[in-house]
């Protein structure tokens, strides 16, 4: 990464480009693809969620885009009453359309930043954070928002997060780094490789997967798990005692 932080996209950025980009996260059966292994991800964190609470009627979906996971979640726990944040107005009429589509449950549109915004305390059986934590910057930024989603989980209930990160080790980073440049080579070519990581490098600040174990337990999660990691990507969770 090579843009330093103070020059990283602002909300509004972020907001403006998601804006633009509701068909991308629209496939429930690709995922978007610039993320390894979209497919499996997405099954593995919503079988967990299901898993680890299998009685949960409330969710809460952060940075649910066009609600691909809430979806996928749906097709094992229906109904749900469904609260779903993002920054990005047309990705929240979207994730609302599909999901009212399949689901009788009550679903709420917050157009905030999960930072600021006002969610009801020890409320939501499962919590889905998909894609979305590495937007979050100073370490200051990313206690605080573990803490939050810590506070917003039922008694019981579980968080479970997909995202993608950086790693502790200089060398493990160039590593993976490259694999996931070959990747996406794969799948587009080395324009669409370059496309990808000029976006990274201005709008993402990822944080080690073992920062944000260390956090979970830290906010008072008691179980913490590791579901699956590829290169960059990776999908992991934590229940909160009953
Ligand atoms: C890469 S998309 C992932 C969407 C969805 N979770 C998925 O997996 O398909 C990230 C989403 O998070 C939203 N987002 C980014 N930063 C956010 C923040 N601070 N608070 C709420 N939403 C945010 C963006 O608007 C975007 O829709």
């Amino acid at each position: 990464m090579h843009t330093p932080m103070n020059q990283k996209s602002t909300l509004t950025e972020i907001q403006e480009r998601f804006d633009r980009d509701v068909e991308r996260f629209s496939n429930l059966i690709t995922g978007q693809q610039a993320t390894m292994d979209a497919p499996l991800v997405m099954d593995l964190i919503t079988q967990a969620a299901k898993t680890a609470t299998p009685h949960a009627k409330r969710i809460l979906d952060v940075g649910c885009g066009a609600g691909n996971n809430t979806l996928k979640l749906l097709q094992m726990i229906n109904p749900l009453d469904c609260d779903m944040v993002d920054l990005s107005r047309p990705m929240l009429e979207r994730a609302r359309q599909r999901i009212a589509a399949v689901n009788s449950g009550e679903v709420r549109l917050f157009q905030e930043d999960i930072r600021i915004v006002n969610l009801p305390e020890g409320h939501y059986d499962i919590i889905l954070a998909a894609m979305v934590l590495h937007h979050l910057r100073e370490t200051q930024d990313w206690e605080d928002t573990f803490r939050k989603l810590y506070r917003l989980t039922a008694p019981g209930g579980s968080i479970w997060i997909a995202d993608f990160v950086a790693h502790e080790n200089q060398s493990m980073q160039e590593i993976m780094w490259e694999r996931y440049g070959k990747y996406l080579e794969s799948m587009g070519g080395v324009a669409y490789r370059e496309k990808v990581f000029a976006y990274i490098d201005k709008e993402d600040t990822p944080r080690p997967v073992t920062f944000q174990l260390d956090l979970l337990r830290q906010s008072g999660f008691s179980e913490v798990e590791i579901l699956h990691k590829n290169s960059c990507f990776v999908a992991f969770g934590a229940i909160k005692k009953g």
